[in-house]
């Protein structure tokens, strides 16, 4: 496995979370469990590549990086200003359908910035993120969702997104559960 990328994205989320957030940063690591489950789809590049998204995809929770409260965007637009490859910062940008939340939050404009690649390795990542609880252990969506639903209030932005993406995010954990399950690779 080629780990230039990943090195790198290991040291920044590491710089950001760790002592910041640390239960996020759990969350990240059982992320990254689940991206190396799903390695074996991918090319030695993408591996390399969702290795770094999953590390980096909620560092704009951070508090000196979040600005405009979309974490993904926030993300996205620090990455950009560390000069991350531009494939990257996309996945971060558009991770678990946050264009949707963008256009709850009036940023879609500002999101746009980035285009939604809508590959295998995007719902990888989509995958990944939605079926790892808060606290990095494996978990259904019906379950990620309805822990988020109880943890923002009803009526916040994230509890009506959570709501709304549930086609999309459904989606892409079906077709990567769907290759993960052609390819023979048990991911329970
Ligand atoms: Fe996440």
């Amino acid at each position: 496995m080629r780990v230039e990328l990943t090195a790198w994205a290991t040291e920044l989320a590491a710089r950001w979370l760790v002592e910041r957030l640390p239960r996020r940063w759990t969350h990240v690591q059982g992320v990254c469990e689940r991206l190396r489950v799903a390695g074996p789809l991918f090319s030695v590049d993408d591996v390399d590549l969702l290795a770094a998204a999953g590390l980096v995809h909620d560092i704009g929770y951070a508090p000196d990086l979040a600005v405009t409260g979309l974490h993904a965007l926030d993300g996205a637009r620090y990455l950009r200003e560390v000069d991350a490859p531009e494939r990257l910062c996309a996945l971060v940008a558009h991770h678990s359908a946050a264009h949707l939340e963008a256009g709850l939050r009036g940023l879609a404009d500002e999101l746009a910035s980035w285009a939604d690649e809508r590959t295998p390795v995007r719902d990888a990542l989509w995958w990944a993120d939605m079926t790892t609880s808060p606290t990095g252990e494996v978990v259904t969506f019906e379950e990620r969702s309805a822990e988020i639903q109880q943890r923002y209030e009803q009526g916040d932005v994230v509890s009506t997104f959570i709501r709304v993406a549930r086609p999309e995010l459904v989606g892409a954990i079906e077709r990567t559960e769907a290759r993960l399950r052609a390819a023979g690779i048990d991911y329970v």
